[in-house]
């Protein structure tokens, strides 16, 4: 007799939906430093956001580009599914990118050199396998972010507007987490392709991510002593409200993904997506 399932997740789970979401941006007020009041946690944020919209779209092509090669019609479903999601998150955060500008931040000037450098220069140098090999690190990196967001308090801080669109991505990015997983297995398994993409990712996500967040930091006219106690503010707001320190989380990320059976789903966080949009009246 079975006592366990050793499925990796309830198949329910796996049916992704497109949601369209068109957040009120327009209307909504949302303070300049939206995240509690604090500039170096909002613009951590925002450096996160700005990164998303080419980002996505990367995602998208690197794993397009093996759509073909796919026999599984499941699998084919699923891929279709996570790019209509993905394409749907790169257009909201877009959308909400343009309160930046209105704020009066400049964020063209970064957008133009990540996009040159990260997609113009870097991406074509890279074989297909390994830019779907760094999709595939760069999700469960979004995930695990993704999990963290619904499951710890830091989230209440934030402009209920900037609430509903990341815990909305947020959920989305756990129920699409083993997609592009599943393609690379089908048509790349090697464990050195899966590692040399998280190599990749993370010097990407966390270097660009680092320099978008200091270009808009830089743009506040703060001094020295007020960056400084701002921090202050920003550590203790992350230990009042039980968030992890970002880089402890990426350590766990990254050793949880070195595992050589490691699956998306061996984490079955399915249910915490489907409860958070079902709260806020989201198909599932
Ligand atoms: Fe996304
Ligand atoms: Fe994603």
């Amino acid at each position: 007799m079975q006592l366990f399932s050793t499925e990796p997740a309830e198949p329910a789970a796996r049916r992704l939906r497109v949601r369209k979401m068109d957040f009120p941006f327009k209307e909504a007020e949302v303070p300049r430093w939206w995240f509690h009041g604090n500039p170096t946690i909002t613009h951590l944020a925002n450096g996160l956001n700005l990164l998303f919209p080419p980002g996505e779209r990367f995602f998208i092509r690197s794993v397009k580009h093996y759509v073909d090669q796919l026999d599984d019609p499941a699998l084919v479903a699923r891929v279709k599914a996570f790019f209509g999601q993905e394409g749907r998150h790169g257009h909201e955060h877009e959308r909400a990118n343009r309160i930046l500008r209105e704020q009066g931040y400049d964020i063209d000037t970064f957008l133009g050199i990540y996009e040159r450098v990260a997609f113009g220069v870097l991406e074509p140098l890279f074989p297909p396998v390994l830019r779907l090999s760094t999709t595939v690190a760069c999700e469960h990196f979004t995930a695990t972010l993704a999990k963290r967001a619904l499951t710890n308090r830091f989230l209440d801080g934030a402009h209920p507007l900037m609430q509903q669109l990341l815990r909305w991505h947020a959920a989305e990015e756990i129920e699409h987490k083993s997609v592009a997983f599943d393609v690379l297995q089908e048509v790349d398994p090697r464990y050195w392709v899966r590692v040399a993409g998280l190599a990749i990712a993370t010097s990407q996500l966390l270097g660009w991510w680092m320099v978008g967040a200091a270009m808009l930091m830089a743009q506040e006219d703060l001094g020295r002593e007020e960056k400084a106690q701002h921090a202050r503010a920003a550590e203790a707001a992350r230990v009042e409200h039980e968030a992890e320190e970002r880089l402890t989380l990426f350590r766990e990320a990254i050793l949880d993904y070195l595992r050589r059976d490691f699956h998306p789903d061996d984490h079955d966080d399915y249910a915490l997506a489907r409860e958070y949009l079902e709260s806020v009246g989201a198909p599932v």
